[in-house]
């Protein structure tokens, strides 16, 4: 089993409407996939208590952040891919959850105060010694995303797909689908190919 930690220590980067897309696009690969909600906010979880279909998978409780290595354990054998989303703070157990991760994926808005607001979180997978890569979130068509995705590139690799602002993805978080389950053709393909990507990084 691999596992994904989602990480930025900023609220609304981002982070769990990438887990849940993430978590219905590889269910659609045949990935059999755990999700796992470390944020007291429960929005992931909301999100999947809103779904009709089976997969991915949630436990019928959240771990303890502190058992999480346990649970990882417990999933081997059971799951190909476990996700896991985290609030936006820096709790003192983040770097336990980052340590148990195949690759973070730290999703960021192309703005200054987002950018600055990332060397925190560079820091923290940097001393976790974890692979890790950005993606950018919530772009506009604008040059500031093209300028934030060169000042990432400085720091480590980013996803060549940006996960562009569209309606869908905050409808989505009320219908409890991903946005591959929807008919918007141009999220749908982003997030296959930010998945693809995530899946050349764990498999490489
Ligand atoms: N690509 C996007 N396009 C439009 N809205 C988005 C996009 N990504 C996230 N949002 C919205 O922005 C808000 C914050 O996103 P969220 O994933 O909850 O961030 P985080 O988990 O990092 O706090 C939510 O209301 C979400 O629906
Ligand atoms: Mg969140």
């Amino acid at each position: 089993m691999k596992t994904i930690v989602i990480a930025a220590q900023k609220g609304g980067a981002g982070k769990t409407t990438l887990a849940r897309n993430l978590a219905v696009a590889a269910s659609h690969d045949n990935y059999t996939v755990l999700c796992l909600d470390l944020d007291p906010q429960s929005s992931l979880r909301s999100w999947w208590e809103g779904r009709e279909a089976d997969t991915p998978s949630m436990l019928d409780r959240d771990p303890a952040p502190h058992s999480i290595r346990t649970t990882l354990n417990a999933a081997q054998g059971q799951f190909d891919l476990c996700i896991i989303d985290t609030p936006p703070a820096a709790p003192e157990w983040l770097s336990e959850a980052l340590g148990a991760a195949d690759l973070v994926l730290i999703p960021v808005r192309p703005s200054p105060d987002d950018l600055r607001a990332v060397g925190a979180t560079i820091a923290a997978v940097n001393t976790a010694c974890v692979p890790f890569a950005f993606a950018l979130s919530q772009t506009p068509r604008a040059k500031i995303t093209d300028e934030a995705a060169r000042i990432l590139a400085q720091h480590g690799r980013v996803a060549p797909v940006n996960i562009v602002q569209r309606v869908i993805y905050a409808e989505t978080g009320a219908t409890g689908q991903g946005v591959t389950e929807t008919s918007d053709d141009k999220a749908r393909a982003e997030i296959i190919s930010v998945w693809n990507y995530v899946k050349g990084i764990l498999n490489g």
